[in-house]
């Protein structure tokens, strides 16, 4: 899959915005209702860690806070089609799928890659976006493959495929040890100041804060485990046939194309 890089303005307000609202902590910090409340109808309770633009960020427009990208079109879309209200609640990653088993939440959109171990406890729908894995490091910094990995600190998310991927790195690289953060904006800045040396992003998103830092470069690694995002659900969940029917239906009227050019840009595929 080959995409383009992001256009820097956009992007960069809301890379902005998202370090400035989870800079407080990885708590609750978005709740929102969205849509106008039809009299009785049912509302679904979106979870997701708003700090993975385009996939879903905090833009902070006219002094309020909302919740936007990718993930949050189609989820409108689908409640909609669905006869939903939405409302989204915004966690640390590491904290969603123990939202989903406790009830607090219907579903998640997160970019979450649908690995078999988290198919262990959540139902998954059909992915509907796929990803590719970089390091990203400080610009000059020489990083072409894992093995350069040797003797580095290398961040990633707490509870992400990408941690997963550290671990099993750390275990064949000499001296690397990994750092894993609540937040992709916290992973950015101890990049920046210098605190660690590497750190393991998704292309698309490793994207949008590369043309924010020109301090900062990236190289994509070939990865043979899971890769793409899938929407989760608390195992056994009736919502997952729906679900899949109103993304198989945005995939042939060409929405979904008209959403990744939206937020991937033009190249996107
Ligand atoms: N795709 C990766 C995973 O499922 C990372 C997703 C991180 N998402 C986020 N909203 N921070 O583990």
């Amino acid at each position: 899959m080959k995409r383009r890089w992001f256009l820097a303005s956009t992007v960069a307000m809301a890379v902005l915005t998202a370090g400035i609202t989870t800079a407080c902590g990885g708590e609750q910090s978005g709740d929102q209702a969205t849509g106008e409340a039809d009299a009785g109808s049912q509302v679904l309770t979106m979870a997701t860690s708003a700090d993975y633009p385009p996939y879903e960020f905090v833009e902070t427009a006219g002094g309020t806070e909302e919740i936007v990208g990718f993930d949050v079109d189609i989820a409108r879309h689908i409640a909609e089609e669905l006869g939903y209200e939405l409302e989204i609640t915004n966690i640390d990653f590491n904290g969603l799928i123990p939202a989903l088993q406790a009830g607090r939440a219907d579903f998640v959109m997160a970019g979450m890659t649908p690995t078999e171990e988290r198919q262990q406890n959540v139902d998954f729908s059909e992915i509907y976006y796929d990803a590719k894995q970089t390091i990203v490091f400080p610009a000059g910094g020489g990083i072409s493959s894992t093995a350069d990995l040797e003797g580095k600190t290398v961040g990633v998310q707490l509870g992400s495929i990408q941690e997963g991927l550290g671990q099993d790195l750390a275990e064949t690289t000499p001296n690397m040890e990994l750092a894993p953060l609540n937040r992709i904006n916290e992973i950015v800045q101890e990049l920046k100041s210098g605190r660690i040396d590497a750190a393991i992003i998704e292309d698309t998103v490793a994207e949008g804060f590369l043309a924010n830092n020109s301090d900062l470069e990236a190289v994509e690694i070939p990865e043979e485990g899971p890769a793409g995002s899938a929407i989760a659900f608390p195992k056994d969940s009736e919502l997952v046939d729906d679900f899949n029917q109103v993304l198989a239906e945005m995939e042939s009227s060409g929405l979904m194309e008209e959403l990744i050019v939206k937020w991937f840009g033009d190249g996107a595929e």
